[in-house]
């Protein structure tokens, strides 16, 4: 197979949209289907994609190499939960050897991650997103349908055990769910110097669990009463997604970050685009732009060059942003779990 990325003086094209924004991160969700529904997320019995129409480990690889020959140089896998992904290793092992990517980055709810961690830092992951809304047993029972938490709990201590720095929790504060959870969160990540991102909902998929407006918590709500709290100061560092960090005075490990579709649109700085686990790349989270790199990859087995043209002809079709609203119908029928987190 022919990739730039195995020659020494590969060309380095950007990713350029319309809007002279330069594309250099990647989500690549590895499968749809999780091990856990949380409620926001998923409704409760969901239909996932036949596997037959996912793309395969092979062509992952390819799209994810594509990407890095024209110039991005960070790849999250995401999902679903990426690593309920049969063989999925394979894919950070082969991406993880790329000397052109920077930052190999994965996303996961941690119930696998005392089998993976060890595993994933080997493959030269750089960096570990971790979902957790709560740190009671019941209500994440009651946020994740199925789950047991003390699977992730375990998963988050494997991580910490391997050595990855700089873990970071994602948690999506619900009014009436675990707002009253933000300080045990706040002092949870504190005690282990790693970050927190509090996320705030999306209106992506039906759900069927609550009403959206109603659970809405807004970032700034949020920082006021953390600031109550905590000092904190505001910091203009980026860790390459649509996160604001704030640093803590007293602490100089941890940091607070908020991502605000909502509140704060976050989309002028835009560096991103994600694949699904069909091979759709979606040039935005809120929007229905799409191109099939699947018929693309099949339809030249051979060659990346096709690919690689048509990602960089796919950036043309990037929209300026996303425009949701939670007191309308959601306009992505798209969960989280198919767009990739
Ligand atoms: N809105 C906001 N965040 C969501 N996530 C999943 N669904 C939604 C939604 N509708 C979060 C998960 C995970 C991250 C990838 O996205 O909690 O942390
Ligand atoms: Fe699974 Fe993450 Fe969705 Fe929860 S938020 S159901 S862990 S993909």
């Amino acid at each position: 197979m022919k990739s730039l990325s195995s020659t020494p003086d590969a060309i380095k094209p950007q990713l350029i949209d319309r809007f002279g924004r330069k594309i250099t991160y990647v989500r690549l969700s590895v499968t749809d289907r999780c091990d856990l529904r949380c409620v926001y997320c998923m409704s409760e019995d969901m239909k996932f994609v036949p596997r037959e129409q996912l793309l395969t480990l092979e062509e992952m690889t390819r799209i994810g190499n594509a990407f890095i020959d024209l110039g991005v140089n960070k790849i999250r896998l995401t999902g679903g939960e990426p690593l309920t992904r049969r063989n999925i290793l394979s894919v950070f092992e082969a991406l993880g050897s790329q000397e052109n990517l920077k930052d190999l980055t994965v996303t996961t709810n941690g119930t696998l991650l005392e089998k993976y961690a060890q595993p994933l830092k080997n493959a030269g992951v750089t960096r570990i997103n971790i979902s957790l809304d709560t740190l009671r047993t019941d209500r994440f029972k009651k946020i994740t349908r199925i789950g047991k938490l003390e699977k992730t709990l375990a998963g988050i201590e494997a991580a910490l055990q391997v050595g990855f720095q700089k873990i970071k929790l994602n948690a999506v504060i619900m009014n009436g769910y675990n707002d009253d959870e933000i300080i045990d969160l706040v002092d949870f990540i504190r005690a282990r110097d790693m970050d927190i991102s509090f996320i705030e909902e999306m209106p992506l998929g039906e759900i069927g669990d609550h009403d959206r407006a109603k659970t809405y918590y807004s970032s700034d709500k949020l920082r006021e009463y953390l600031q109550s709290n905590y000092q904190l100061t505001a910091t203009t560092e980026q860790t390459g997604g649509p996160a604001k960090y704030y640093r803590f005075t007293d602490n100089d490990q941890s940091r607070i970050g908020f991502i605000s579709p909502h509140s704060h649109n976050f989309c002028d700085d835009c560096n991103r685009v994600r694949v699904t686990a069909e091979g759709m790349l979606l040039l935005c989270l809120g929007q229905q732009h799409s191109l099939d790199l699947r018929k693309v990859v099949r339809a030249n087995p051979l060659d990346d060059d096709a690919l690689r043209a048509a990602i960089i002809g796919a950036m043309k079709l990037k929209p300026k942003g996303h425009d949701f609203n939670l007191n309308e119908q959601p306009i992505i029928m798209r969960h989280m779990s198919a767009t990739g987190g």
